[in-house]
């Protein structure tokens, strides 16, 4: 699937208004949440859908990282980021979270922060991630989710110029939900207002999940 397809004409793209707009985002508040998850990762790491490397500060230097991302305009930023810090990059379609052809069981930690907003299909995105990790392994993620009563009408009605304009970024998934068919289970979660997010993007969530089979064989 050609990710850049979704943006809204020639002349736009998402990832480099992503590169201009996130840095306000970022001071506001919300890299203190990426500091706070990513300091956690060790050993194998895999980051899904890694746009424009805004979680490469924080990962530890000791880390052994791979980062997936399929939309060649984010890989254009991404890519000297990935050089200077030296990691594995995987682009085009094997970055793709529905196609990648990466090891099962391969890694100790999963990231993904702010992607599954934008994939076609959350469940299926999650049995990929669940696939990817080994027995023990974690999967780390940040996510914005939709929020109940007069902000959820909001986020309906704005969903389908946002999705153009934010690269398929869907404003109302209930994400926390899909995890329940999932095979994995949420262990560690923190619910929180989304630095400026308000009225589009109110809530965020971050957490930990685990192998179901981690628990019940
Ligand atoms: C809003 S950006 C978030 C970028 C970065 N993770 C961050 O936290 O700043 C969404 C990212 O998800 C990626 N993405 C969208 N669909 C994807 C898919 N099917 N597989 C893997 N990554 C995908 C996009 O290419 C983009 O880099």
């Amino acid at each position: 699937m050609d990710i850049r397809r979704r943006q809204i004409g020639p002349s736009y793209s998402f990832a480099r208004a992503y590169e201009i707009l996130m840095p306000i985002v970022e001071s506001a508040g919300f890299s203190k949440r990426r500091r706070e998850l990513l300091g956690q990762a060790q050993g194998r790491v895999i980051e899904i859908g890694a746009g424009t490397g805004l979680n490469l500060p924080f990962y530890s230097r000791d880390v052994d990282l791979v980062l997936a991302e399929p939309n060649p305009e984010m890989v254009e930023i991404l890519r000297p980021k990935v050089e200077e810090r030296g990691a594995v990059l995987l682009e085009s379609t094997v970055a793709d979270v529905f196609s990648c052809d990466i090891e099962p069981r391969s890694f100790d930690f999963v990231v993904s922060t702010l992607v599954l907003c934008s994939v076609p299909d959350v469940r299926e995105s999650l049995k990929t991630i669940a696939k990817l990790l080994a027995p023990g392994g974690r999967f780390l993620f940040i996510e914005h989710v939709v929020t109940p009563g007069g902000y959820e009408i909001v986020q309906r009605l704005a969903n389908p110029i946002w999705k153009r304009l934010a690269g398929g970024c869907h404003l109302n998934r209930d994400i926390l939900g899909d995890f329940d068919s999932s095979d994995m289970v949420v262990t560690d979660l923190l619910r929180f207002n989304f630095p400026l997010g308000r009225p589009l993007i109110p809530h965020g969530i971050m957490g930990i999940a685990r192998l179901k089979s981690d628990f019940f064989g």
